[in-house]
């Protein structure tokens, strides 16, 4: 192929309207050739841009061709010193033009300087990116399985039950629980810190954070859940959790049933019929604890990890942990 001309630079607030039309053709087109989807991808609504924007914006890039045209975006996020890159894309029209690769490189850079591990999701049909992955430095890790719960399932363990919410949480007590939400998924992963997501979360209108206390009356646990549709018309009565960690140890199982509740809780309030969420293969356990309590196998994705980063994140772990490393 011939060369093209192009530069990257940061991603700026008035790029992300164009981004959004980008990343929905992009991927309108992977899902036709890949998965025979005959409707275009709705975008990704202004709010859920901006708010993937806000985490790292040095690490957000755009591709620019000579004529001043959008010609590719990637979005960076550190979870602490935890990093992961998404969305990303390219117009089909130029790809293979090595603008995905120019960004992924600046991606990395960013992230390497912040971060211990950094990871990546991608979709299993893509031999193409698990290539470029590969060169750029990534291994595979079992994949993250997708699991989704009726809500309906639950119901008669948990009618009439409370939540805890972080959201009705006082001043005084909310310097103590987030302190203990970074120990807790630091036991984890070294480095995993989602304080900066449980906070934006609640200042974006987003989502809430269901706590759990153990019997140390300490917080044990706590399940970051979106209630923003991420895509435009996409309302589906589906709720997701970003990201839920129980303190690891004795009682592990109960914690995870009182944040169960409080999703349960928080889902039926908001109208909710189902919650979605992602686990990676490495947190074995935490699979089967959920298929035994009524979640369901929906799909997978392909995870990696770069291989310099902490070697905890290639080997299998008892903890209960769901996330994904997805934009
Ligand atoms: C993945 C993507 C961002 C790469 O961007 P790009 O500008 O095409 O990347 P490059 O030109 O730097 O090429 C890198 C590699 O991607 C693959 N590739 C690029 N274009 C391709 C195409 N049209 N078909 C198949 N493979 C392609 C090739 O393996 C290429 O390696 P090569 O140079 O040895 O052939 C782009 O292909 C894209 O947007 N794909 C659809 C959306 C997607 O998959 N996003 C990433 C989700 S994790």
């Amino acid at each position: 192929m011939g060369a093209l001309t192009f530069s990257v630079r940061p991603m700026r607030h008035e790029d992300l309207r164009g981004v959004a039309e980008l990343e929905a053709g992009v991927f309108t087109d992977w899902g036709r050739v890949h998965r025979h989807d005959t409707e275009p991808l709705p975008e990704r609504t202004g709010e859920e841009l901006e708010y993937a924007a806000s985490f790292d914006p040095d690490g957000n890039l755009v591709a620019i061709v000579e004529e001043g045209a959008l010609a590719g975006f990637i979005f960076a996020r550190t979870w602490g010193r935890v990093g992961w890159f998404g969305t990303f894309g390219v117009p089909t029209q130029l790809q293979g033009f090595g603008i995905g690769t120019a960004l992924l490189s600046r991606c990395i850079a960013y992230l390497r300087g912040r971060a211990d591990t950094i990871g990546l999701e991608t979709m299993p049909e893509s031999g193409a990116n698990i290539a470029l992955y590969c060169r750029e430095g990534f291994r595979m890790l079992p994949p993250t399985i997708v699991v989704e719960l009726p809500l309906v399932r639950l119901s008669e363990r948990f009618e009439g039950a409370e939540a805890l919410l972080w959201s009705e949480a006082d001043r005084g007590s909310r310097r103590r629980l987030i302190g203990r939400m970074a120990a807790i998924t630091g036991g984890h992963l070294k480095g995993l810190d989602l304080r900066r997501e449980v906070q934006a979360l609640e200042e974006r209108g987003l989502g809430e954070t269901v706590l759990a206390i153990g019997r140390d009356r300490r917080l044990a646990g706590f399940a970051l859940l979106r209630i923003a549709p991420y895509r435009e018309r996409s309302a589906d009565g589906r709720a997701y959790i970003h990201a839920l960690a129980v303190r690891s140890g004795p009682g592990d199982e109960e914690i995870l049933e009182d944040l169960l509740r409080g999703i349960w809780v928080v889902g039926k309030r908001r109208g909710f019929t189902r919650v979605v969420g992602g686990v990676q293969g490495r947190y074995a356990r935490a699979v089967d604890l959920l298929f035994e309590r009524g979640f369901r196998g929906v799909r997978t994705a392909v995870t990696m990890a770069a291989e310099d980063s902490l070697p905890e994140v290639f080997e299998p772990s008892d903890a209960i942990n769901l996330g994904r490393w997805a934009g």
